[in-house]
């Protein structure tokens, strides 16, 4: 019989994800199906419970509900994993012999993005973190484990950066800092990473109105990679901005997105799928749908 999956989100008829996990399917000969469910807001439990019943063996959960999805699993006694637990928010469910696991991958997927298609190791890096709201939440306990020498969250809200790296401190030997956006100087970072929703809209450039104007010459010292979590077929304003300021490599979230979901189906299936390869396709599906500039 083919295995279900499916991701549940509200709106969720954008998501790629059934597009990659085809993709990945195809490649390694795995008969499952997956999907697009969208549950209603405020019925995600009633919603996962009818897929069970349904036969559904996992699911990849995205905005809003991954702080439903983690207490989901919670209310149930079931088992969740450290950085799930860490992020406050699971996007990937597993249902096994009648029991709920939740993990959250996210992290996971920028960590193996960054060091295995960017080849910018992690260890004993100094990392700065733009934004303190769930994305970065997802992505602290995974740098930390990857060995970074410390992490910075820099937020246009100082309170919430101070409030998040208080709820990181003692984990592992890591220093995790707050501090305002207009202290982020890029000589004291050797990964940027942005993690703040700015650059979803068109005001990027608010975002980075923020920074401050940075020292500039042959001296000046400057992050090896700066990496936006978001993507699109364009380059983002924060990786403009980044390669403006003579940052070597700047990528997109795009990466993120593939190995997060490799990470889910690795979880799922126990097989490790071409992660490079539907990169590849996704990219070039993104630049063929873009408007010609
Ligand atoms: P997500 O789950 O995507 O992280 P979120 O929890 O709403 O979304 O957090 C959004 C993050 O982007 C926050 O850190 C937010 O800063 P504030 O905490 O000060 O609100 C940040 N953000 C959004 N728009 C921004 C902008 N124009 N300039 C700077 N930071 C911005």
């Amino acid at each position: 019989m083919t295995d279900r999956y499916a991701v549940v989100g509200n709106p969720v008829a954008h998501s790629r994800s059934p597009w990659i996990h085809a993709a990945f399917a195809r490649q390694s000969g795995q008969d499952l199906s997956y999907g697009l469910q969208q549950a209603e807001i405020g019925q995600f439990a009633a919603h996962v419970d009818g897929l069970r019943q349904q036969g559904y063996r996992g699911l990849n959960v995205t905005v809003p509900f991954k702080l439903d999805a983690i207490a989901y699993a919670r209310e149930r006694g079931d088992q969740i994993s450290a950085r799930a637990r860490m992020a406050g928010a699971a996007n990937t469910l597993k249902f096994e012999d009648g029991r709920v696991w939740a993990d959250n991958t996210d992290g996971i997927g920028l960590v193996q993005d960054i060091t295995r298609r960017m080849g910018v190791s992690l260890r004993e890096r100094r990392v700065t973190i733009l934004g303190a709201g769930g994305a970065t939440r997802g992505v602290v306990l995974p740098l930390i484990e990857a060995g970074v020498a410390s992490l910075v969250i820099a937020n246009r809200t100082l309170d919430k950066a101070r409030g998040l790296a208080e709820s990181f401190a003692g984990t592992g030997q890591v220093p995790v800092t707050a501090r305002a956006l207009s202290q982020v100087w890029l000589a004291d970072c050797d990964v940027l990473i942005n993690a703040t929703s700015s650059g979803l809209s068109a005001d990027g450039a608010d975002l980075l109105a923020r920074l401050p104007q940075q020292p500039s010459g042959p001296d000046a010292a400057r992050p090896v990679l700066a990496y936006d979590m978001v993507y699109g077929a364009q380059p983002t304003a924060f990786m403009a901005w980044a390669r403006g300021q003579g940052i070597g490599q700047v990528c997109d979230g795009l990466g993120m997105l593939v190995e997060q979901a490799a990470e889910a189906f690795q979880w799922w299936r126990g097989l490790r799928p071409d992660a490079d390869a539907v990169f590849r396709d996704l990219r070039a599906q993104l630049q063929a749908a873009a408007p010609a500039s």
